[in-house]
């Protein structure tokens, strides 16, 4: 295994310096990259109002990497510091699963093991709650055993490594197959120079070893991970003028990744529809397993294969049903991704008041009619008068789309009145 050298062990200890001196809690950051992560869920929220406060007044992390339905089963924390993430996950495992935090900074660990006994009180029973000093690029010598994790999980941690590769291979070699990296992080959007890189605030802020996202996950799939799944992105500020300046145009963003571990040589062939059954607790009207594959309860959609595969083969395969569609079933046709798109955006259009769109009345259109007609369109376009529809900006809708659903709504919202014809 590789070991590391004089230029990772100055990073190291320029960081333990940082969260074992300079910061004596989140209050004491200078930017907001280890606090930007969007509100945990409610269930997330619930179980953080019970954890010691010594414990949340340390958290430095960017995002709210801990998902759901763990029950039972083996998580590791990357950088766990005072172990915020940590005390949630062993909410959520129970006390047949296990948790395992991995920190290289004395007093980060100190408040992480001091308060285990008072939780234990509150759960109400002993959590297989673990914290060990170490580093993580070296987790088998921290005393992390290989195949033995079913979640990995990291919030804020991977980019003040001086060896990320050296990490995803430990992370790669601890799960067991099925297993995944689900973490947030922060991604700058191009190569950073040199004096940003060795910036000790903006590395201990964990800017200066933000790596450029496409370089990171090309290193993923190098080591072995499926293709790297994006779950949730949010823009950081950097309010320092003079940290803001040294950093120019480029931009950072707390990314939450989600790296499958699956089997090389059992492909899912053919098309296939995937089902969410609604059984975990906390997403029980939908499941979201990347920014492009969100599913509703009892929904079937149509999956790639690749999406198809890390369902099939990883640790949320029992919570869904894999189909592979046969012809005239009688069955309503499964929804696809741009369907599910569509559906959002018909509903959030909604929720804002449903007058976004063109064919919305607009109250100064002198006609009274759905939008003005358009002087250099008069055959194209939503507002442009149809032939089949002289009096209306919409052609009637057909009633044949596999989304009753959605037709129902756009007909309501578009198309009422007698005719069928839109506003
Ligand atoms: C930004 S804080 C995040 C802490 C924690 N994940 C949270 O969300 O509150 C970074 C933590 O990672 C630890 N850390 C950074 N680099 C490390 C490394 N190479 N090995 C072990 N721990 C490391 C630091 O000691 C610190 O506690």
């Amino acid at each position: 295994m590789a070991s590391l050298d004089n230029t990772n062990a100055q990073v190291h200890s320029s960081v333990k310096n940082y969260y074992g001196k300079v910061l004596s809690s989140t209050k004491d950051l200078k930017t907001s990259a280890c606090t930007t992560g969007s509100k945990p869920n409610a269930v997330l929220q619930s179980i953080i109002s019970k954890i010691p406060s010594a414990v949340n007044d340390r958290f430095y992390g960017c995002g709210n990497p801990i998902p759901l339905g763990i029950q039972g089963k083996d998580i590791l924390d990357l950088g766990s510091g005072s172990g915020r993430d940590c005390y949630i996950a062993a909410a959520l495992t129970g006390p047949k699963g296990s948790v395992t935090g991995v920190d290289m900074t004395d007093e980060q660990l100190e408040v992480a093991r001091t308060s285990v006994q008072e939780y234990a009180e509150t759960l109400g029973y002993t959590p297989k709650l673990h914290f060990l000093t170490g580093y993580i690029e070296m987790l088998g010598e921290a005393g992390v055993k290989d195949a033995s994790i079913d979640v990995c999980i990291s919030n804020c941690v991977v980019n003040l490594s001086p060896n990320k590769q050296m990490v995803l291979e430990g992370v790669y070699r601890a799960l067991r197959e099925g297993g995944e990296f689900y973490f947030s992080d922060v991604y700058a959007d191009a190569q950073l120079p040199e004096d940003v890189r060795s910036h000790d605030v903006l590395l201990g802020e964990c800017i200066g070893g933000a790596l450029y996202s496409q370089e990171f996950e090309q290193m993923a799939e190098k080591v072995g991970f499926a293709r790297p799944r994006v779950l949730a992105i949010s823009h950081i500020e950097i309010h320092d003028a003079e940290l803001k300046q040294l950093v120019g145009d480029v931009k950072f963003y707390s990314i939450t990744y989600r790296l499958f571990k699956l089997p090389k040589n059992d492909k899912v062939e053919g098309p296939t529809t995937a089902t969410y059954l609604g059984s975990i607790d906390g997403h029980a009207g939908e499941y979201v397993l990347d920014i492009d594959n969100r599913f509703e309860t009892n929904v079937p959609m149509v999956v790639s294969s690749e999406t198809a595969e890390a369902i099939a083969h990883s640790w949320i395969s029992g919570f869904f049903t894999l189909k592979t569609p046969s012809a005239n079933t009688g069955e309503p046709a499964a929804r696809t991704p741009t369907d599910a798109l569509m559906l959002k955006a018909y509903v959030e259009d909604q929720k804002s008041g449903g007058s976004s769109g063109c064919c919305a009345p607009k109250k100064e259109s002198p006609s009274g009619g759905c939008c003005p007609p358009k002087k250099d369109s008069s055959s194209s376009g939503c507002c442009a008068p149809k032939k089949e529809s002289s009096d209306s900006c919409c052609a009637p809708k057909k009633e044949t789309h596999s989304l009753e659903i959605l037709n129902k709504s756009n007909n309501d919202q578009c198309c009422s009145g007698p005719s069928k014809k839109c506003c």
